[in-house]
């Protein structure tokens, strides 16, 4: 069993890899610069939602095997693995911001043990480069004696599934010229049974943009084909049905709606779009990815807007904050995006959330906040349907219908579909899902009208 130290270690990814290589038989110690975190951690309380989360945290203090602390000193000379879990946030221009890094790779180096060797892998999501930023950073600061290697080793999870995608991922990339360090690292995944792709540094940081980058492609696809569908009196959800499946193409990331959001997939996109310009190249895909998606949050603001003749004064049930459903991380969340977009027209907005509410208090402390669904649609003129909890399904819409002084219904995420809305007495509004109007006449000449 390794003795490992996961920088980072109070957030989703570090936090979700602490407790699993725990899991697994490790020695964990879990390091963060957030020392409430620490505190919070050591307790057994998990400052994130994500299932199992709470559990397997208690299991694994309780056994011994994982703890927290603040302090570098405590955690990285002892440790064999360091894996580097801090945040990579974007800068105003998209470029990622690397100072987390750059500060625990500084730790990192300072705190390695003399005559002893340690692997560092890269986890967090980082501009090709990095690894060569990280080892140089570590060899500036190590003390004599202190050997090092880097391993990259690009993270896929995705939140909500966080113990689940770490405890059973498709694919572990990992890139490194240390062939030693890369077989340690690859021992500590095997158990997990997923097929493991070895490289070289730069090919393992681009394989996690490329891979954030399609995915992001694919909605923003399927975005452009609603707005298409809307105009031609077309259903998104019918032709993204036709198209999945063609196995070429394949069903998921083809639901139209306000796009997409989280951690990743926009700071991913925009932090390749600036490595592409950095390489001389023109980023006019990821350019159209980002504005496409920009564009899904405005124009479903600007429907309701149409819809409810002006949002002024207009009450409005939000349903769903997070980013998407499982997880409480409002971070760059569509949702967040059309509350401001609202409340910038005048709206008056009442807000659900099984998970996220608490985030929402600091975020959005101008919206009001219901622990109750139902409080949220008490004499609302429209309900925006923002993230697909599956709560949201089970919803008595009878008695929403009821409770609502108006009658729309925004279903930002084709979540529900028309049916049950309109049995409730609702006006349902998807995404992409048009009435059938006439052609007009440039499209009536395509067809030789
Ligand atoms: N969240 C995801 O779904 C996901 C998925 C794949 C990859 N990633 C990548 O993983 C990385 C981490 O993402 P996250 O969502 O877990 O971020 P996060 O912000 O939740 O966690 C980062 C943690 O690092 C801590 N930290 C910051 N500076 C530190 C330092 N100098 N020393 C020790 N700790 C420090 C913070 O206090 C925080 O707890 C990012 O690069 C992200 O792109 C995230």
């Amino acid at each position: 069993m390794t003795r490992v130290c996961v920088v980072g270690g109070g957030g989703y990814v570090g936090l979700g890899y602490a407790v699993a290589l725990a899991e697994l038989g490790h020695t964990v110690v879990g390091l963060d610069i957030d020392a409430a975190r620490v505190d919070q951690l050591n307790q057994g309380d998990s400052p994130i939602f994500e299932a199992g989360l709470p559990e397997m945290l208690e299991r694994n203090l309780a056994s011994g095997r994982l703890r927290f602390t603040a302090d570098y000193a405590n955690a990285v000379p002892e440790a064999e693995i360091v894996f580097l879990c801090t945040g990579t946030p974007s800068l105003s221009d998209g470029e990622a911001d690397l100072r987390q890094v750059r500060a625990a790779a500084t730790s990192i180096g300072a705190h390695l043990a003399s005559g002893r060797s340690t692997i560092i892998v890269n986890k967090s999501t980082m501009p090709v480069g990095a690894a060569e930023l990280v080892a140089g950073i570590v060899a500036e600061h190590a003390p004599q004696g202190a050997s090092y290697a880097v391993v990259s080793n690009p993270e896929f999870l995705r939140e909500g599934r966080v113990l689940h995608d770490i405890l059973h991922p498709d694919r572990v990339v990992l890139g490194g010229d240390d062939p030693r360090a890369v077989a340690t690292v690859a021992a500590l995944y095997e158990p997990l049974g997923a097929p493991i792709l070895r490289t070289d540094h730069r090919s393992a940081e681009l394989i996690k943009y490329a891979a954030n980058a399609f995915l992001a492609t694919k909605i923003s696809f399927i975005n452009d084909i609603a707005r298409l569908c809307e105009r031609l009196g077309a259903d998104v959800t019918i032709v993204a049905g036709g198209i999945g499946a063609d196995p070429r193409i394949g069903p998921r990331f083809l639901n139209a709606g306000i796009g997409f959001g989280g951690s990743c997939f926009p700071k991913d996109v925009g932090a390749l779009t600036r490595m592409t310009e950095g390489a001389g190249l023109h980023p006019g895909l990821l350019r159209a990815v980002l504005e496409i998606n920009r564009d899904a949050q405005r124009r479903f603001v600007t429907r309701a807007d149409q819809l409810l003749g002006g949002l002024d004064g207009r009450i409005v049930a939000l349903w769903g904050l997070a980013f998407k459903e499982g997880t409480d991380d409002l971070r760059e969340s569509p949702s967040v995006a059309v509350a401001e977009m609202m409340q910038e027209r005048g709206a008056q907005l009442r807000a659900h959330d099984p998970a996220a509410l608490a985030n929402a208090a600091r975020r959005l402390p101008w919206v009001t906040l219901c622990d109750d669904l139902y409080e949220t649609t008490r004499g609302a003129d429209a309900v925006a349907l923002c993230t697909p909890w599956p709560e949201y399904a089970a919803a008595d819409l009878k008695r929403v219908a009821a409770l609502m002084r108006g009658d729309l219904f925004l279903d930002g995420r084709n979540f529900l579909g028309p049916r049950p809305v309109e049995a409730a007495g609702l006006r349902y509004v998807g995404i992409g899902r048009g009435a059938r109007p006439a052609l007009d006449a440039g499209l009536a000449s395509l067809v030789g009208g």
